[in-house]
This record gives structure tokens, sequence and C-alpha cells, in this order.
């Protein structure tokens, strides 16, 4: 395992080295590697148990790794001596289930983690998470129980409950796969926004009209390795491998 690294803007913002992964017997990551740059959106597709949710997960530390390194920022994200807070500050994670407490409202599910495991200020984090529906277009929803709003919007409120810790990189897995079709579009805005804002994205997702327009690069894994990459023009009209070929041919 690599020391943490001082990092400088013009370095990946996020660094993954040859990671591999085993449950048990199963391995799962087979010498990953890929590097994100600050401000990049990159787009993971490929078949269901390929490893992309175990490989999302790693990066910020829920999945431990056999091998490799993964920085954030430089950041060691594996070092056993790592404050998980620190990169907790650096990187946000959304799933596919939002699991927002359902006895807090949204303003309150959005302050409860600056408020609790950072002890910030309430009255400035209540400023700040007011600013946040506003920026995933959900003003006026603000003391709406879960229970009380769309999938879509329980979604966009997740969002803003992970930019609430202010990080650096946003981390999606396949955030829009349990919604409706008519919530899907506003959650895919919200993130379009942020992507144009400039916030850094890793995204595995479904939503290839999405990739395609939103994308700096496109990565297909399968069985654990990542097979093919590139920019998703290139991508989508002449996949190479005939592995990524057969999957974009069943779901184009
Ligand atoms: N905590 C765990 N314990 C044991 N096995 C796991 C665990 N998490 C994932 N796996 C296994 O690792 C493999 C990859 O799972 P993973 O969830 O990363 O795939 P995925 O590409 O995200 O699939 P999907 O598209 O269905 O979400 C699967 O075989 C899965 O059963
Ligand atoms: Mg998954």
């Amino acid at each position: 395992m690599t020391a943490s690294q001082p990092w400088t803007p013009d370095q990946p913002i996020v660094r993954i080295a040859d990671v591999y992964k085993s449950f048990g017997a199963v391995e799962v990551l087979k010498g990953v590697s890929l590097n994100v740059m600050k401000g990049e959106v990159i787009c993971i597709i490929g078949p269901s148990g390929s490893g992309k949710s175990t490989l999302l997960r790693c990066i910020n530390a829920l999945v431990p790794i056999d091998r490799g390194s993964i920085q954030v920022e430089g950041l060691e994200t594996h070092d056993p001596k790592l404050n998980k807070l620190e990169l907790r500050k650096k990187v946000g994670m959304v799933f596919q289930q939002y699991n927002l407490f359902p006895h807090k409202t949204a303003l309150q599910n959005i302050m409860m983690a600056p408020v609790t495991v950072l002890k910030q200020d309430k009255a400035e984090v209540e400023v700040r998470a007011r600013v946040l529906m506003k920026k995933v277009r959900l003003e006026g929803k603000e003391h709406s129980y879960p229970g009380e709003l769309s999938g879509g919007q329980q979604q966009r409120v997740a969002i803003a409950r992970s930019l609430a810790m202010n990080p650096d990189v946003m981390l999606f897995d396949e955030v829009t796969a349990a919604l409706d079709p008519e919530t899907v579009k506003e959650v895919l805005v919200t993130i379009r926004d942020l992507a144009e804002e400039g916030m850094t994205c890793l995204l595995v997702t479904h939503e290839m009209g999405f990739a395609r327009e939103l994308a700096d690069h496109m990565y297909f894994t399968d069985r654990g390795v990542i097979v093919e990459h590139g920019p998703p023009k290139e991508f989508f009209s002449n996949p190479r491998d005939p592995r990524t070929q057969e999957f974009l041919s069943q779901i184009l």
C-alpha cells in the first residue's frame, strides 16, 4: 500500500492503480486502473456482476481492497492510518436506494451529517442546506418528509445530502435505476448541473444517452477488468472489443 502523496490539480484527482478485490473465492476486481482529472465526468458501464459497484465502494473505502492503490487528491484511501472522516469530506456517494431518514424532513436530512459528524454550526448549515435545496431544484419542499416526495425528489434530496459535506468528487451508483421513467430526467438534470459546475463525477449508469452527452470518458467493465475505454463518441460508434460490441448491441 502506497502512502499518501501531496496532490496538485495537474495530477489525477482520483488515481486507481492495479486494484484487486475478492470476496472469498470470487475475484471481483482483477487489476483495475483508472485515472480521473478534476472536473471530469466518467461513466462506467458493464454487465451485472462485473464489479462496478464494488469499484465505486472501494474508492471511498466502504470496501477494503486486497492489492493496488486508490488515491483521492493524493490521499491513500486504503491506508490503515487514514482518518476516514477526511475521505468522507472529499468523496460523496449516492446509491440507487436513497435511504433518507423517514422521520426527518428533507432539510433535516441534508443538515444531519454536517451538524452531527462535522459538528458545524447549525444555523450556518441550514443556510447552506437551503441553497442546496435550490440547487437540486426542490425549493419549497424543505419541510417535506421523504414519504411525501416522489422517488426522483427523494433522490435529489439524497444528492443534496451528499453535497452538504462539500465533497470534491461525487460517486453515483445507478442513481436512476429504481425511478419511474418520468422522474429519471429531473435527477439526470441535477447531475448535469453539477457536472457543468465542474464537479468531478464518477457514474455507473444505464442511461446511455446521458452518458454519451455528458461523459468525458467511458469505461466498459466485464468480469472485474476494464475491457475498453475511450471518449464517448468513439466508444459508442466504434467499440473495438467484441464484449463491448455485444453489450452495446443489447442495450442501444
Ligand atoms: N459484500 C459482498 N460480499 C460478497 N460478494 C459480494 C459483495 N459485494 C459484491 N459481491 C459480489 O461481487 C460481484 C460484483 O458485484 P458488484 O455489485 O460490484 O457488480 P455490479 O457490476 O455493480 O453489478 P450490477 O450491475 O448488478 O449492479 C458479484 O458477484 C457480487 O455477488
Ligand atoms: Mg452495481
